[in-house]
């Protein structure tokens, strides 16, 4: 059997790396690959890498993922976001492969507290959750054996995450402010990782074809970025990390003392019934990977 794997570098590709290399041969490309283009803006060269590798599987882990900077560039979101998609699911159809794709809680519009299933009504605030919608869209409509997981907050030891970024302000300033009024889980690229190769594993076996769809796919639990702040910096002052901002000195205040060119979803809870049930797996709270990414952070930096 063989994957292949765009988006190689990235927080989510990175792991995808480690935990599809049991299942066959892996081939990994990033946009700036030589041999084969990877490059999700160049969709004619990216279906000849698709046509030249043959692959049983494609993993598309890349993506235009700058929230922000989308809203300035929308044309060039929704060529990777949604066209590429589009390109890579009709190569995909016609080699009568699979498709992995990842979409996000940014597909709705953040209203009310409950958490969205798949068949929720979707409504983006931003064009990075149009284009990534479109994208889902385009996935569904030309490519019957894919699988689609939306997911939320997603963070990885290696690189920088909002973990990290906390822990130094925390060092350095007195007070910190973080939003408390948008809710969701955070979730571990490995998480990500691990349940792709669990689910491959299961449609890829004899049957698996009707189990082709789209998932919720998170972290068990909720918080706010201001809970997920307070849980890292408890954590770390609890192992003896020197902060200056501990306690009541990091502060929650909503979404509008902060500007910014995307407005993001209040409620970005996701019901994970639907993947629990049909893979047999379970979903891990979300303070369990946070906390072991934490410990390798700490203990790396120590
Ligand atoms: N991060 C989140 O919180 C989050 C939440 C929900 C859903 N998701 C989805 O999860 C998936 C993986 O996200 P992630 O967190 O792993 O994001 P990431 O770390 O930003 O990885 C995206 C990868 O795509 C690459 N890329 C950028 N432009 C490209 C292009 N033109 N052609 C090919 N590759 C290109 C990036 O390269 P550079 O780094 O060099 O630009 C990066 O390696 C994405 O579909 C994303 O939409 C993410």
């Amino acid at each position: 059997m063989k994957i292949l794997l765009l988006g190689k570098g990235g927080q989510v590709g990175w792991e995808l790396q480690r935990s599809l290399a049991p299942l066959g041969e892996l081939v990994a490309v990033d946009f700036d690959s030589t041999d084969l283009c990877g490059d999700l803006s160049k969709p004619e060269e990216l279906a000849a890498t698709v046509r030249r590798v043959a692959p049983t599987v494609i993993v598309n882990a890349a993506a235009h993922t700058a929230v922000d900077k989308a809203e300035s560039e929308p044309e060039f979101a929704r060529t990777l976001n949604a066209t590429a998609v589009g390109v890579l699911a009709r190569e995909a159809q016609a080699l009568g492969a699979w498709m992995v794709h990842y979409s996000t809680d940014y597909v709705f519009n953040g209203s009310g507290s409950a958490p969205w299933s798949e068949d929720s009504p979707t409504g983006p605030l931003s064009v990075y959750g149009r284009t990534k919608l479109e994208g889902e869209q385009l996935l569904q409509q030309h490519c019957a054996r894919h699988l689609i997981f939306r997911t939320s907050w997603v963070y990885a030891a290696r690189g920088q995450n909002f973990a990290k970024t906390m822990l130094r302000l925390a060092a350095e300033r007195d007070r910190l402010t973080v939003v408390d009024d948008q809710f969701g889980a955070p979730t571990g690229a490995e998480l990500l990782a691990d349940v792709t190769a669990l689910a491959l594993r299961r449609v890829l076996s004899p049957g698996g074809d009707p189990l082709a769809g789209l998932y919720h796919l998170v972290a068990g639990g909720e918080t706010s970025w201001h809970g997920y702040a307070r849980f890292v910096i408890d954590f770390a002052e609890q192992r003896g990390l020197a902060l200056k901002a501990v306690g009541e000195a990091v502060q929650a205040v909503p979404s509008s003392a902060f500007k910014v060119a995307a407005p993001r979803p209040g409620n970005s809870r996701l019901n994970t019934q639907k993947l629990r049930d049909t893979f047999g797996l379970m979903l891990p709270h979300w303070q369990a990977g946070v906390g072991r990414m934490l410990t390798e952070t700490l203990e790396r930096s120590a």
